[in-house]
């Protein structure tokens, strides 16, 4: 595909991630290699979204490490179950994590960061082979909505 993205900046989050995910897919449809299309993939979600991190860790052992990601410099390792990283990792599922604050053991990359979402990238056999973390500066940016979209990005990625 042409190496630029086409969202309108007038459409409604929804809208933005109809129009999005094609073009992820056909970003990532004729490239095998994992970190080539995580680096495009959180590229492409900070150019549309304008967050103020988004990126990836991957399962290495015992611990997420620090994967492609767009935004400041991050916490490079993180321990199963730890964080919101962590525990969406040790639970298997999506945590949306409006004030950061309020979730126990959560771990301040940036005291800047006040909400985020993080959902767990499987593989065929339904483990968990990383994390897509998403971090706002503002509260009540991140919702349901982004889960579900979130969720439909996460399982393009082709972990074979
Ligand atoms: N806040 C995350 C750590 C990763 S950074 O925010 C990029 C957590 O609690 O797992």
């Amino acid at each position: 595909m042409a190496e630029n993205l086409i969202i309108s900046n007038n459409s409604s989050k929804e809208e933005k991630y109809e129009v999005l995910i094609p073009q992820l897919k056909s970003l990532v449809a004729n490239e095998k290699n994992l970190v080539a299309n995580l680096a495009n993939m959180a590229a492409a979600l900070r150019e549309t979204f304008g967050w103020f991190w988004v990126g990836f860790y991957l399962v290495d052992n015992d611990e997420l490490v620090l994967g492609p990601f767009q935004g400041p410099i991050a916490c490079t390792r993180i321990k199963y179950g730890k964080g919101v990283c962590g525990s969406a990792w040790k639970q298997a599922m999506t945590l949306l994590v409006p004030d950061v604050e309020k979730f126990p053991g959560h771990i301040a990359c940036s005291s800047l960061s006040v909400a985020e979402i993080v959902v767990p990238i499987f593989d065929q056999n339904q483990n968990v082979i990383g994390v897509l973390d998403v971090d706002s500066e503002s509260y009540n940016v991140l919702d349901q909505i982004d889960t579900v979209y979130l969720e439909k990005i996460c399982k393009l990625i082709d972990v074979s």
